[in-house]
């Protein structure tokens, strides 16, 4: 089988982009008055405009092609029967499952694991039940009114990114912290205010083996103990979430406090596992699983809607068209929805930790470029910060604006203010301003090439009709199956992150030679250098 730059689609694409060099998005839409309507897709609540994007029916009909010379449906396929798609790891990646029906099955080695999702999530909706009525009690007799999620990457992103998009479903009685990073200023700052014998650790970690995690979790209990003093009060304080039983019995948790999940599950896909105990503490059971349901809506979606008229197929072929043909280097997630503040950073692992690979499944090196850089920012705050190099700047970017319809905080005309600079960004970045127009509005010619705008500058954009548990649901899934369609067609594997080992590595080996300023160092004279400076302060 030839690689992926030898499949004929591939080629096809690659000289149809040379066929579309001198063409204008103004020039697409003035040839084609239904482009708005015709380049759309809805599913799961979501609306997707992708008329924005430097693309004919051609490009269209190729991708579709280059997905099936990727036997895109067989992967999808492979994904949904539970087998080992995660080939480093010999692991499934059946995220999916985890918003399945009762009724539905997914195996991984013969076992239908949709009992034990739902038997978990019963135990998490009990648990929540209860702290959050005020039966479950602090080691004092106290209820909990505090709680603190401690966990890092997947274990952290996901849940602080839904708990705030659905703050609005949350509880306003009771507080709720994320802490990842393991500078100690992260722990401290998010525990100064709270009362200790009303605050319950959430310790989230897939491994239970992550030194941030670790770290933060034995700085919790330090802090909880040099308060109420005595190791039973960790029983009704710490509850932890893992598929590690044995390290979290070891740290102190009770394993009756442990809300498991499998090996099967990715760090970066988890946040609808036991991994989302915080968030279901914060909306309670019932909006999480509205959340679950907006998940599996988009999963059937993907599984069973043809490829053309597929959402999350038609969003990642974009992105390969964009990012391998057209070479946009990044793309910026522009939520017009404050509540959506920590997507980007989500996206930024679900993305970046999933694709960004220069080898393909079999070890060889690819010859293509695999994940564009994800950033953003909420609009509008962005456009008064880098929105300049997006509509002038030389570097090439394509940005996926995401909006509601209504908002859950209507404030006078705020609402209309936020989608029309939605709508109009969009508008400008595929438009532009030509030099004539600029000079149609008397503008000093010297001025005139720094007041023009090229446009022909591709976006998607996404609409719902509100923030709810079940569109955020849809919305992660999108982007979830999206990532996953790209990792198919560079060839990669998706599911793995081995590119963060060498980091945690040198940093294990680092830490003593801090320690003991007699330490001989071995390493380049760089790294020796800094170490001694270190030491010395
Ligand atoms: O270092 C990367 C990573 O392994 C992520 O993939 C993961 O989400 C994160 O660390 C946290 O891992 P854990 O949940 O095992 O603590």
């Amino acid at each position: 089988m030839p690689g992926r730059t030898g499949l004929p689609a591939w080629k096809a694409l690659a000289a149809h982009r040379d066929a579309l060099a001198n063409t204008h998005l103004r020039g697409l839409f003035a040839a084609d008055p239904q482009r708005g309507e015709r380049f759309a897709v809805d599913a799961a609540g979501w609306h997707l405009d992708y008329s924005k994007n430097r693309i004919d029916a051609e490009s269209l009909r190729l991708l579709l092609a280059l997905a099936d010379q990727c036997d895109l449906r067989a992967r999808i396929d492979a994904m949904w029967r539970g087998d080992k798609i995660n080939v480093t790891e010999q692991r499934a990646a059946l995220h999916i499952a985890l918003r399945a029906s009762a009724a539905e099955e997914f195996a991984v080695d013969g076992e239908d694991v949709v009992p034990e999702i739902h038997a978990t999530l019963a135990r998490m909706a009990d648990f929540c039940a209860r702290v959050r009525d005020g039966e479950w009690k602090g080691y004092t007799g106290k209820p909990i009114r505090a709680v603190v999620n401690i966990g890092i990457g997947g274990s952290d992103l996901g849940p602080v990114m839904a708990y705030e998009a659905l703050r609005h479903y949350s509880r306003r009685d009771m507080q709720f912290r994320f802490v990842s990073n393991v500078d100690g200023t992260d722990f401290c700052e998010a525990v100064r205010d709270l009362d200790p014998s009303q605050t319950l650790f959430v310790v989230c970690s897939k491994t239970f083996t992550t030194q941030e995690t670790l770290a933060n979790a034995h700085a919790a209990r330090a802090w909880l103990l040099s308060s109420l003093g005595d190791d039973r009060a960790i029983a009704r304080h710490f509850v932890a979430v893992s598929t590690n039983a044995a390290e979290v019995a070891k740290f102190g948790i009770d394993p009756a406090n442990m809300f498991g999940f499998r090996d099967w599950v990715g760090g970066r896909y988890s946040m609808d596992s036991a991994i989302g105990l915080s968030t279901m503490l914060a909306i309670g059971a019932d909006n999480f699983r509205a959340m679950l349901d907006g998940f599996h809506a988009m999963d059937t979606h993907f599984h069973s809607a043809p490829f053309a008229r597929n959402l999350p197929v038609l969003h990642g072929l974009l992105s390969i068209w964009n990012t391998n043909f057209l070479g946009v280097e990044s793309v910026a997630i522009l939520p017009y929805d404050q509540y959506l503040k920590r997507f980007p950073a989500y996206l930024q692992q679900l993305a970046m930790e999933s694709n960004g690979k220069q080898v393909s499944q079999d070890g060889a090196r690819v010859e293509y470029a695999t994940s564009p850089l994800y950033w953003g920012e909420p609009g509008t705050n962005g456009q008064h910060s880098f929105y300049q190099l997006l509509h002038q700047g030389t570097r090439r970017a394509t940005c996926d604006f995401i909006g509601f319809r209504t908002s859950l905080n209507p404030l006078g005309e705020q609402h209309r203010l936020l989608l029309a600079n939605l709508v109009a960004q969009a508008e400008a970045l595929a438009f532009g301003k030509t030099a004539d127009d600029v000079r149609a509005e008397g503008v000093a010619e010297h001025l005139v090439p720094h007041r023009s705008f090229d446009g022909n500058r591709p976006s998607n954009v996404l609409l719902a009709d509100a923030l709810t548990p079940a569109t955020l649901g849809a919305l992660v899934a999108l982007y979830e199956h999206s990532v996953f369609v790209q990792g198919v067609i560079w060839d990669i594997d998706s599911f793995d992150q081995w590119g963060v080992e060498l980091g945690k590595q040198l940093a294990a080996r680092i830490v003593p030679e801090l320690h003991d300023a007699s330490a001989p160092l071995t390493h380049d004279s760089s790294t020796n250098a800094l170490i001694r400076r270190l030491r010395r302060h």
